[in-house]
């Protein structure tokens, strides 16, 4: 079982779920590292800082998931304020590329690029350059990678629309399947969740969804919440359905 004061990073944490992981966070007395890429843009989130439990337990990091030097950055002074590590790496950053409305018999190179390179490349990166710090936490058995997938990636459905991210997360989950038997004898599970359809900025491009981003980070919050080696590899909705691939 998570304590409730936890160190999580959440990567993409400027807006939508990202956000919402980290209001759900800290009010529940977790210690918050929320990432984003522009900190000086990112008005709710440092709004959060000034308030509440967010004066004293959230910290907002320049991160950058498609840049090297950002990451690197990130993790010296992740590293340099939080000396006993982190115990929950929570991978939501992601995009949503509207070109050619992600057919694939239209999308440009540089298009299916920028997609897998954000949703699949980049939490694969981020994760090698943040293990020493998931490995330095003296919790064995309570640490956890999350990645935020999709249903627009299951193998065995499609549902028609932006493919070309239906595709990065397809390949995403397999990231989840092999780094999960990799990461096995150092004891962090790692799983794939997919948040419903949400109204944030990327959720509500296609009509109107039928899920709050409260009621969705609600529900992945109390999937995450007893991390263990049986859940790791798996995929799972926010509602906790185990979920086909
Ligand atoms: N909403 C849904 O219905 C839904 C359904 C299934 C899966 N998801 C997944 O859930 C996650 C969050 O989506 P959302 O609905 O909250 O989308 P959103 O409202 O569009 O927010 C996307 C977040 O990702 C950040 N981001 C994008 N590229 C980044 C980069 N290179 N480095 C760092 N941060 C970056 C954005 O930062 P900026 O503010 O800087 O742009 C923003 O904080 C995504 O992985 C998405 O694929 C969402």
């Amino acid at each position: 079982m998570l304590s409730s004061t936890a160190t999580y990073l959440i990567t993409g944490a400027s807006r939508g779920l990202g956000l919402e992981f980290v209001r759900q966070l800290l009010d529940g007395g977790a210690t918050v590292i929320a990432t984003c890429r522009s900190p000086s843009k990112a008005s709710q989130l440092t709004e959060l800082r000034r308030s509440g439990p967010g004066i004293k337990n959230l910290s907002i990091v320049q991160l950058d998931v498609t840049n090297d030097d950002s990451i690197a950055t990130a993790v010296k002074s992740v590293s340099a304020s939080q000396s006993r590590g982190i115990d929950v790496l929570i991978h939501n950053a992601g995009v949503n590329l509207l070109e050619d409305d992600g057919k694939l018999l239209k999308s440009s190179r540089e298009s299916l690029l920028a997609s897998l390179n954000t949703n699949t490349v980049s939490p694969v990166i981020v994760t090698q350059k943040f293990l020493p710090l998931l490995e330095k936490t003296p919790s064995p058995g309570n640490k956890l990678i999350m990645m935020m997938s999709s249903n627009l990636g299951f193998l065995s459905e499609s549902f028609g629309v932006v493919q070309s991210y239906g595709v990065s997360k397809a390949a995403l989950n397999k990231v989840v399947v092999e780094m999960a038997l990799e990461l096995q004898p150092k004891g962090i599970p790692i799983v794939s969740i997919h948040p419903g359809w949400v109204a944030t900025d990327m959720g509500s491009l296609y009509g109107k969804p039928p899920l709050q981003p409260k009621e969705s980070i609600a529900g992945i919050l109390k999937v995450i919440s007893k991390p263990s080696s049986k859940l790791s590899g798996n995929f799972f909705a926010y509602d906790g359905a185990q979920l086909p691939w």
